[in-house]
């Protein structure tokens, strides 16, 4: 698809990425170029994943054509004017994971033309398990998306949709992994609650988890129908469940993700 790509920022995420990269063999380590100001950094990554680096970013620009900008939003402003007037819009693609900043930023501060995908993932990433959504900017094409989705690939799942859904995004993945940590906290302090050691609550629920998970990505049920399994007439579950449905716990979550939602929307208005 591609034969090397370059990423300025040589962070968690960098690191998340290079680590898909090197697993799914899309490049081998010297053709991945990362730029970071931080010597130490730049010594760690070429030690332990043998990839080139530098600490000029416009030396990404200069010889890759394939470009993730995984640096923190608040440094984007300071990046952008830096590479712009290295880019050359038939050349490069650059694909953005900055949070929060829409695709509209890039396109007025870089050349006219400049194709950009802009990509969400999430913190799962760390362990090649992200759910990424991918959009594209005005400029650029269904094989600059298919290039994007080849490479966030290497880092868990991908789906292509249009801009306007990233807040949501946003709220839903983004910011998910939180809530499903808050709700093992809670399933383990129940779990402790009930006189269960905390060592074998934690594995009782983290499998769990883990389990509910599979069983509906293998059997392909829906969560009303795994509920539906495990819930007899009477029993324990219904119980449980009673207790949730009155103190609100769906309409909470919902709520919830809400909040975040809004609060995404005006951070990227913000940004405009
Ligand atoms: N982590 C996540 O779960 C996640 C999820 C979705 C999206 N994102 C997005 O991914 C991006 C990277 O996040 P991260 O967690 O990987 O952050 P990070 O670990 O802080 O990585 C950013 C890297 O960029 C370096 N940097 C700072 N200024 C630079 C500059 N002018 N030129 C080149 N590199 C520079 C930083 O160096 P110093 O440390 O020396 O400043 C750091 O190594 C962010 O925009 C974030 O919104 C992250």
């Amino acid at each position: 698809m591609i034969s090397s790509v370059g990423i300025i920022g040589g962070g968690q995420m960098a690191e998340a990425l290079v680590r898909g990269f090197l697993k799914k063999d899309l490049f081998s380590p010297q053709r991945i170029l990362i730029s970071d100001p931080l010597n130490e950094r730049r010594q760690y990554l070429e030690e332990f994943y043998s990839v080139r680096t530098t600490n000029k970013n416009t030396e990404v620009i200069e010889n890759e054509a394939v470009i993730i900008l995984a640096v923190k939003p608040q440094v984007m402003e300071k990046v952008l004017q830096e590479i712009r007037e290295k880019i050359d819009p038939s050349t490069h693609l650059l694909i953005t994971i900055a949070a929060g900043l829409p695709l509209s930023l890039y396109e007025k501060r870089l050349p006219q033309g400049t194709r950009i995908l802009r990509v969400m993932p999430n913190t799962c990433a760390l362990v090649l398990k992200s759910i990424s959504a991918i959009s594209k900017g005005t400029y650029a094409s269904e094989r600059d998306v298919e290039i994007g989705s080849y490479l966030f690939g290497a880092i868990g799942k991908v789906i292509v949709m249009e801009e306007k859904y990233l807040d949501a995004v946003t709220a839903l993945s983004g910011s998910g992994p939180a809530y499903v940590a808050l709700f093992v906290e809670a399933l383990i302090d129940g779990g402790v609650r009930c006189g269960l050691p905390r060592n074998l609550a934690e594995t009782l629920a983290i499998a769990t988890i883990e389990g509910t998970v599979a069983l509906m990505e293998e059997t392909g049920k829906n969560p009303y129908e795994i509920k539906t399994m495990v819930t007899s007439p009477g029993g324990t579950t219904i119980n449980a469940l009673n207790v949730l449905y009155q103190k609100g716990l769906p309409g909470i979550i919902m709520e919830a993700i809400y909040c975040a939602f809004k609060r995404a929307q005006e951070l990227s208005s913000e940004q405009e």
